[in-house]
């Protein structure tokens, strides 16, 4: 109720469930990372491809936002997004990223850092005709992160394209596609009783090799 104090200071959680040990975490984070995710999806989290995703534009100011996960492989996360957007912007003065996974029911947080680049053309085409119709019309109606001055511009041009791609395949707007992240450090925290948690950091050397270390939680 407005007016009653929040006792922000006093929400706490004892973090219990899971300890993370090397041999657990293993030589590769990529696989390393399915493992979790897979266990994400087995402990039905929803949203689980949700991820922060920081960026740092041309004044080195810092801007986070959730973009989703729909791609890995071994050389790195995927996301789709609008190339116009102000994240599009800050990447093209800077391709320095951190990406931020935080699965709370398992009391687990994954925090992934490395470079950006975009994907070929083919893929997004191939991951744009795989969405709905409405998200691609969407992606066409929406000058993402520009200053629009009523929701009803929105819905007028979302029309005007549903009309202009009536009688055709909608195509992929060429403002629009994937990211892959390059990781060069991936970070597995584990949640663990008094504040004791468990970090494993995986980071590349100079020959693209991953190195495992602990950190103090
Ligand atoms: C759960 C969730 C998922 C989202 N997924 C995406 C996404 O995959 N791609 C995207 O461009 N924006 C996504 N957004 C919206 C972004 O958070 C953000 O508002 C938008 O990309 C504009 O960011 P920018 O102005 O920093 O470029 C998502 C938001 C939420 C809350």
């Amino acid at each position: 109720m407005a007016g009653q104090p929040l006792n922000i200071a006093d929400i706490r959680k004892d973090y219990i469930l899971a300890a993370l040990d090397e041999e657990i975490a293993g030589e590769d984070p990529i696989v390393f990372f399915r493992q979790w995710f897979t266990e994400a999806e087995a402990a039905e989290i929803t949203e689980i491809n949700a991820m922060t995703l920081a960026t740092v534009d041309a004044n080195s100011a810092p801007h986070a936002r959730i973009v989703l996960l729909k791609g890995l492989d071994a050389s790195g996360f995927t996301f789709y997004t609008n190339y116009d957007s102000a994240k599009g912007t800050e990447l093209s003065a800077n391709p320095h990223v951190a990406l931020l996974f935080f699965w709370k029911e398992l009391e687990r947080q994954v925090r992934i850092e490395g470079v950006i680049e975009k994907v070929a053309r083919e893929e997004s085409d191939s991951y744009f005709n795989s969405r709905p119709v409405g998200s691609r019309l969407g992606a066409w109606a929406s000058p993402q992160s520009r200053p629009i001055a009523a929701r009803n511009i929105l819905d007028a041009n979302y029309a005007r394209y549903e009309q202009e791609f009536s009688s055709i395949e909608i195509p992929r707007p060429l403002h629009w596609g994937g990211y892959r992240v390059l990781p060069t450090r991936i970070e597995f925290w584990q949640g663990r009783a008094s504040r004791m948690h468990d970090r494993i950091l995986f980071s590349k050397d100079g020959a693209g090799n991953w190195e495992r270390s602990r950190l103090a939680p």
